[in-house]
């Protein structure tokens, strides 16, 4: 990426992005760069998602999606994958106390059937505790897939569709989109994805249709406000025309 990243850029506070998808790459190679185990690396991601959260709510953003665990990462080492969970559990309940006296909401999506009761648990007590809250909501994509919410989607229509509580044609895009996870939250406007890939990796497949990207070499622990700024004011500059000339 060209841009300077010492230099502050002004953003236009009329022209936040609503919702912001986050791919959190380049952890790994963060700490193995430092002689640390991987697990060092997405502790230290977790760090910086709660500041780009803080900064986000701050300035004005609605709603961030933030891809912390896919359905293709089971295939890592089990050890990888349960120290990904231990850091979950430990996120949601760091976020309790954090969270108290502010205004955002804690989400999460994918699919919850794999992930342990004590997760689960957490989860929905997490969930249930800033339930109210109307700041910035903050959806942790869990044993997440775009394919298989997409999928999970289909089902639940065809499930109204056969006990004759929805025609079949009367299903559009936005009815199809009220049974996606991000139901009720802005359009995705903008995606970032640190680490230097250029690649979607089954994110948020529906709602990136007319979603900005952004991509950025710099590791995700290493990812911090200006850097999210820098992320925004491109945005900011781009001409979105939505398929219209
Ligand atoms: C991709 O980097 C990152 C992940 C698979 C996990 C992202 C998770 C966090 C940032 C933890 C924070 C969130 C919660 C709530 C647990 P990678 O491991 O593929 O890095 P690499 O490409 O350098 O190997």
């Amino acid at each position: 990426m060209f841009f300077n990243r010492k230099k502050k850029v002004e953003l236009n506070t009329g022209n936040i992005p609503k919702h912001i998808g986050i791919i959190m790459d380049g952890n790994g190679r963060w700490a193995t760069r430092r002689g640390l185990p991987r697990s060092a690396g997405h502790r230290a991601g977790a760090e910086t998602l709660r500041k780009i959260t803080e900064h986000c709510s701050d300035i004005g953003v609605k709603a961030i999606t933030a891809y912390a665990f896919s359905t293709e990462n089971w295939n890592r080492p089990p050890a990888e994958v349960d120290a990904l969970m231990k850091l979950l559990y430990e996120y949601l309940k760091d976020s309790e106390k954090r969270l108290a006296g502010k205004n955002n909401k804690i989400r999460v999506i994918g699919d919850r059937s794999k992930l342990s009761d004590e997760i689960i648990r957490e989860i929905k007590r997490t969930e249930e505790l800033t339930r109210d809250n109307c700041g910035l909501v903050l959806n942790l994509a869990i044993n997440y897939g775009g394919r298989d919410e997409i999928t999970r989607a289909a089902r639940l229509l065809a499930t109204d569709a056969q006990s004759g509580t929805l025609e079949p044609s009367d299903i559009t895009a936005d009815i199809l989109g009220e049974r996606l996870y991000t139901s009720g939250l802005p359009e995705v406007e903008l995606i970032i994805r640190t680490g230097g890939e250029r690649r979607l990796s089954n994110f948020l497949l529906w709602q990136s249709a007319y979603a900005e990207f952004w991509y950025t070499d710099i590791y995700f622990p290493d990812f911090g406000k200006k850097d999210i700024d820098q992320a925004i004011f491109d945005f900011q500059n781009r001409d979105r025309r939505y398929g219209k000339l």
